[in-house]
């Protein structure tokens, strides 16, 4: 039997790509940006599984230039918005992404975010970078305090448990909307509330959002969302970008709907709207929330363990439509 082909489309920890060596035959892509849809297409063809990142659009017409021999496409990510995952399960092949190694290095940096925008660091940062003559008095730079605040997060999974878990360290009170009610465990250890979207935006201090990219949540936070919410709240986004309408929300933080917000992603990443990078009581950091070492070994190795299970006939380890395909055989 021909030795394995894995696809890897961006450099990846090298841990991960000596897993993927061990078994087959690796193609790295050379490039230290995201591949064009056309080089794309090329490198998968005669693929046996490709280890996608965010960026790479994984879809019909990439599953074609592929070929039959395609199995697995291991997106090194929690989210898979990126992929197509009804073609895939059409073309037989498992999707897979990389739940759990990410939550606490997430839900750092959702924290992080939040006392960033509160507390003004990024301000406080630029002035002092800017050389700007200041002096402590009593009313420098004042922020708000996160005690007896409320946290109010949409999504109430893995990261935004991670996330509830942290504020509730900092005094916060945590509510959370969720298709899903938490269990009651969950619920109790976080002293968690669930309220309706709207009953949500109404209450929340932070509103911090932990939601996947779906139909269903894009443009979640639209210019009627963000109406809702008190003028003296922050939005908080370590999900994806898309979920909030950022002309909306450049819009509202200039006209002091709300009263800041903190974003690790963008609708239209990398670029972000420019209005947001005029405004101070806005803080923004490139897609970060993963962004540690030891996360994103664990996240690239998971991925090399799924495509090699699957390659190998073995069950994936994390599979997005495993149960699909058991139904839709490929
Ligand atoms: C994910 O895994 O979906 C994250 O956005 C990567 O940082």
């Amino acid at each position: 039997m021909a030795s394995p082909r894995f696809v890897v489309t961006r450099r990846i920890p090298d841990a991960a790509l000596e897993l993927l060596a061990a078994e087959g035959e690796v193609w790295l892509s050379s490039h230290d940006r995201p591949l064009t849809r056309a080089e794309l297409h090329a490198a998968a063809e005669g693929a046996s599984a490709i280890v996608s990142l965010l960026h790479d659009r994984v879809d019909e017409d990439l599953l074609r230039a592929a070929g039959g021999g395609l199995r697995c496409v291991a997106n090194v990510a929690v989210g898979f918005d990126n992929v197509d995952v009804p073609a895939a399960t059409r073309h037989g092949v498992v999707v897979t992404n990389t739940p759990a190694v990410l939550t606490e290095a997430t839900a750092d940096l959702a924290i992080g975010l939040m006392l960033a925008v509160t507390r003004r660091l990024g301000e406080g940062e630029r002035l002092v970078r800017a050389r700007t003559p200041w002096s402590w008095h009593m009313y420098f730079l004042l922020g708000a305090g996160l005690q007896h605040k409320t946290l109010g997060l949409i999504g109430l999974g893995a990261i935004g448990q991670a996330t509830a878990r942290r504020a509730r360290a900092f005094g916060m009170r945590v509510v959370y909307a969720d298709a899903r009610a938490a269990s009651l465990s969950v619920a109790q250890e976080l002293g968690a509330s669930r309220l309706s979207t709207d009953e949500l935006l109404g209450t929340a201090d932070v509103l911090s959002l932990h939601c996947p990219l779906t139909p269903e949540t894009h443009h979640l936070i639209d210019a009627a969302a963000l109406r809702r919410m008190k003028p003296t709240a922050y939005v908080v986004n370590t999900a994806r970008g898309p979920i909030v309408d950022e002309a909306a929300l450049v819009a509202a933080l200039e006209d002091g709907v709300i009263a800041g917000a903190a974003l690790d992603v963008f609708e239209h990443e990398p670029d972000v709207h420019p209005g947001l990078l005029e405004l101070d009581n806005v803080v923004v950091v490139p897609h970060l929330g993963s962004a540690t070492v030891e996360t994103r070994t664990a996240m690239a190795e998971l991925a090399a363990r799924n495509a090699i299970a699957v390659v190998g006939g073995a069950d994936p380890l994390t599979a997005v439509n495993a149960a699909a395909l058991q139904r839709f055989p490929g």
